[in-house]
């Protein structure tokens, strides 16, 4: 059969609020768990004929211009100019181009990672994605060090460097984005209005200071891509998370998937409180109407791809 089931039934999946994380059972890391090869090959191929990861991972230079005017993704009445700075950071050639891994860890946030240990078994993959920059100095026995790709929301900037107010932040961002260390950095710059300042200041840092990191700025067509993909397959999402976006783009190039920090209940499979982000004190916002995120909804969809053997989420301790 052609489709993949995801969702669990033929029904359109409603809008799933609830926060018990005990309908949300998952096996012990150390249960059986058996990678089911031609179910990924079948997921990659059925991505593939909504976007491509190796394209749509970022916008290359040959495409734009500086002074080109785009519309932004969110807020199609607004426009940005590509600056020189953006246009120089543009990639020549996809920073994935032929590129395959066996197996990739994605670092979601949660604070499920907490006292989790899972740091030296997310390390042994050979590629690495984290989410918004998330810290992993302080965490690296949960959450491991090493990053291959790490994204970062503008809201980042915001959030996790006070806009930058003073030299202090300034310079904590720019000491963040040297950790970095030749990793790509993937910068969702087109999609909502708002971050235009905040993407400026970090191109500007990164050309000023010489940072050692290869920028990538997803495609414009990525988002309603991905979302495409899942409402096919009976997942109504309203706007993928950066998570989910990862994944989605991960099928193409890595051979088996594996999911950490992915747990968007405040209670954990024991009922122990979770909390939100394992760096921060931002709370869970996810179930309020003005959210464009339906967390747990993916969440349902990534642990029924777990059942098939299509990825391996852990939501506990690694052994
Ligand atoms: N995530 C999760 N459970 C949580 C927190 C995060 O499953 N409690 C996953 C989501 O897939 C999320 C990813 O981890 O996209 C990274 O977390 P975060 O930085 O909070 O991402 P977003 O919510 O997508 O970012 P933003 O709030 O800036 O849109």
């Amino acid at each position: 059969r052609a489709e993949v089931v995801i969702n669990g039934s033929s029904s359109p999946a409603v809008v799933d609020r609830s926060n018990e994380s005990i309908k949300h059972n998952i096996q012990p890391a150390s249960a059986k768990w058996r990678h089911n090869q031609t179910l990924s090959l079948r997921i990659r191929k059925q991505i593939l004929k909504f976007l491509d990861a190796e394209k749509d991972i970022s916008v290359l230079k040959g495409t734009l211009k500086p002074g080109d005017i785009i519309h932004y993704i969110f807020d199609r009445d607004s426009t940005m100019n590509v600056s020189q700075n953006l246009y120089e950071l543009l990639p020549r050639t996809s920073p994935l181009k032929n590129k395959h891994f066996g197996t990739c860890a994605i670092v979601g946030n949660s604070g499920v990672l907490l006292n989790s240990g899972c740091g030296q078994e997310i390390d042994t993959h050979s590629f690495v994605i984290r989410c918004n920059l998330a810290p992993v100095q302080e965490y690296a026995r949960d959450v491991g060090l090493k990053t291959d790709l790490v994204t970062m929301n503008p809201s980042v900037v915001q959030r996790a460097f006070e806009d930058l107010v003073n030299a202090t932040w300034r310079e904590k961002l720019l000491q963040r984005l040297h950790s970095l260390n030749g990793s790509i950095l993937w910068i969702p710059a087109f999609m909502a209005r708002g971050g235009k300042q905040r993407v400026e200041w970090v191109n500007e840092l990164i050309l000023k200071h010489r940072v050692n990191v290869r920028t990538a700025y997803p495609s414009l067509r990525l988002l309603h891509a991905v979302r495409g993909y899942w409402l096919t397959n009976k997942v109504h999402i309203k706007r993928p998370t950066t998570g989910l976006l990862m994944y989605t783009l991960a099928t193409r190039f890595c051979n088996q998937i594996y999911l950490y920090g992915f747990w968007p209940f405040p209670l954990d499979q024991n009922q122990n409180p979770v909390k939100y982000h394992y760096y921060d004190s931002l709370k869970y916002g996810y179930t309020s109407q003005a959210s464009p995120h339906t967390m747990p909804l993916e969440f349902k969809a990534l642990k029924s791809l777990h059942e098939q053997g299509a990825l391996k989420l852990t939501v506990g301790q690694c052994d």
